[in-house]
């Protein structure tokens, strides 16, 4: 695809606001690799299933398609960090202390909800893999979201809260 639509694609699609997460898997050397992932949506209540989006130019593909149990974390508007973090594109790590197995899943012991997943399918779909998540336990806790729209991270609120 030429690179002029390739962006205004992007940029089109950067108007659907969505929160930002971390995407947590264990690596074959016993480290936790994260990835910030905002492809994050819901698919199905009975069984509970998600999914997201992987990119295949991704350093981080081998560990992420291949992870049977992995976590997702969704952040808090005061962890723009983590997601600045885990959106570089060199092998990111996860401090042993920063993470927590939940259900047999690792998860940041940071964000407002954790949900620990199972691979359930995955699917090739252009220049990505759709990874679609069993999800086998979650909790969620008060605060403010992370955001991003529109290339910018911004917060939302906790409308249970005020
Ligand atoms: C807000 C935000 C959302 C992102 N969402 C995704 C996503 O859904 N899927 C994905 O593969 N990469 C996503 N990325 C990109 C990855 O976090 C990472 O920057 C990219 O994969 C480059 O690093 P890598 O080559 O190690 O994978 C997102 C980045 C940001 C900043």
């Amino acid at each position: 695809m030429d690179v002029e639509p390739e962006q205004a694609f992007r940029r089109a699609m950067s108007a659907f606001a969505t929160g930002v997460t971390i995407v947590s898997a264990a690596r074959e050397d016993g480290r936790m690799s994260g990835m910030t992932v905002n492809s994050i949506t819901s698919v199905s209540l009975a069984p509970r299933l998600l999914l997201w989006c992987l990119g295949d130019q991704s350093e981080r593909y081998d560990v992420f398609a291949n992870a049977e149990h992995w976590g997702i974390t969704i952040l808090s508007a005061e962890e723009e960090s983590l997601a600045v973090r885990f959106a570089r594109p060199e092998r990111e790590s996860i401090e042993s202390g920063e993470a927590e197995l939940f259900a047999g899943a690792p998860v940041l012991r940071a964000g407002v909800a954790q949900f620990a997943c199972r691979t359930h399918d995955r699917r090739v779909a252009g220049d990505h893999l759709i990874i679609i998540g069993e999800v086998t336990d979650f909790r969620v806790k008060p605060g403010s979201a992370l955001t991003f729209y529109r290339g910018r991270y911004g917060r939302a609120d906790d409308p249970r809260s005020t």
